[in-house]
């Protein structure tokens, strides 16, 4: 056999979003596109503001010697000037550019810091439901997820995550906006977590880092602010992306920011730029880089995904859906109106929706609806929600 075991058995356990997503080309095809309503990517229909286009075609243009040539693993020194001075602001601390690295979107940041901080069998705790690639980026580096369910409103469970921290637990890896929640975790919570972090670094003789996934962070609604993990725990890493606040996921660009006061800082920068050359991202592309020095701070109208949030939180739950109402990102996570999720996805399949399980994501009886998708497919699909939810509840 030419594949090697443990990625026949990725292959085979892989993602739910995958097999929707197949599942979704296959009803298509047999009913028609504009008849199928498929809620299974988190792939942005907004797309990127007007003035990335102008940027791209005056890079383009652009002469200058070297432009598209190596440059070091770190990435480009004005891109990490640009997102030094922005950061700063954004996360209230002084954020030299030395800290910053350039990553292959927030995927890449996340592979680098597993690659960096972890040794064979350490435990990266994440709370339940997550973002399915994280056991797999883990693994990628001899590392092991250990998910930690939250609360019944997605917020973290301190209780049970201080519990369950061992002395093999190297990171606690978070994401606030959440995929698949939309959850936003508040300052004290936070606060609370590098408490415990704190604390259990100092039980264990070696540092526990605290790793904020934050792909979603400018898409928020209601006024809702996410907090920065460096005003409340040093040892903290922060990797984000323009994937979904500029709309951009295939181009590949996103960052890494240690914090100013982790333990030795420069070693983990080192150890990132080190793990993009070696792991074959060499530095984040740079065309992309140069795009985002211009970009900082900026994002697509988070007005239209708001609109898609409220006028699908209130349908579902007028048809009976039991929902918490998504303070970020784009994802609804609704409960199932029968315990069995993947039996209650293949009622939606019936009425051509497509949507994920939520133990896809290691938060069963739930389903994930990705809602960054055209006003038409929400209208379209949502008598099929509610003959759907009637359904289960007569079986
Ligand atoms: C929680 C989370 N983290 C990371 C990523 C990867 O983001 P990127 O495309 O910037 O690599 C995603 C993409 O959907 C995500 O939802």
């Amino acid at each position: 056999m030419a594949i090697s075991a443990k990625m026949r058995r990725f292959a085979e356990n892989s993602s739910w979003i995958r097999k929707m997503f197949e599942e979704g080309g296959r009803l298509k095809k047999l009913h028609g596109e504009e008849n199928v309503f498929d809620f299974s990517l988190g792939n942005p229909n907004v797309p990127p503001p007007d003035i990335v286009r102008q940027k791209l075609i005056e890079l383009a243009g652009s002469e200058e010697p070297g432009a598209h040539g190596y440059m070091p693993n770190a990435g480009l020194p004005s891109t990490r000037a640009a997102l030094s001075s922005y950061l700063c602001g954004e996360y209230c601390v002084s954020m030299a550019q030395d800290l910053i690295v350039a990553t292959c979107g927030a995927a890449g940041g996340l592979n680098i810091i597993f690659k960096a901080l972890l040794d064979a069998g350490d435990e990266v705790m994440c709370p339940a439901p997550y973002f399915v690639e994280y056991g797999f980026y883990a693994d990628n580096h001899g590392g092991v997820l250990k998910p930690v369910p939250v609360l019944p409103d997605f917020t973290l469970d301190l209780d049970r995550m201080e519990r369950e921290i061992t002395e093999k637990t190297k990171v606690v890896l978070i994401n606030s906006p959440n995929n698949p929640t939309g959850q936003v975790y508040s300052d004290q919570s936070l606060a609370a977590l590098g408490r415990i972090l704190d604390a259990k670094s100092r039980q264990f003789g070696h540092v526990i880092y605290l790793v904020s996934d934050e792909p979603y962070r400018k898409i928020v609604y209601d006024d809702c602010c996410v907090p920065c993990v460096f005003q409340y725990y040093p040892n903290s890493l922060i990797t984000s992306s323009y994937s979904k606040d500029l709309s951009l996921p295939g181009e590949r660009i996103g960052f890494v920011a240690v914090g100013p006061a982790a333990e030795d800082a420069e070693g983990i920068v080192e150890a990132l730029a080190m793990a993009n050359r070696i792991l074959g991202f060499v530095n984040a592309p740079a065309m992309m880089q140069r795009l985002v020095v211009e970009l900082q701070g900026m994002c697509v109208d988070i007005g239209i995904y708001k609109k898609k949030r409220d006028r699908l939180v209130s349908a579902l739950s007028g048809f009976g859906y039991e929902l918490t109402v998504p303070r970020g990102a784009f994802y609804l996570f609704p409960r199932t109106p029968i315990p069995d999720d993947v039996q209650f996805v293949r009622l939606l399949l019936d009425e051509n929706i497509l949507v994920v399980p939520g133990s896809g994501f290691g938060g069963p009886g739930h389903f994930r609806v990705a809602y960054c998708v055209d006003d038409r497919t929400i209208e379209g699909s949502l008598p099929g929600f509610e003959r759907a939810f009637k359904r289960a509840k007569s079986m």
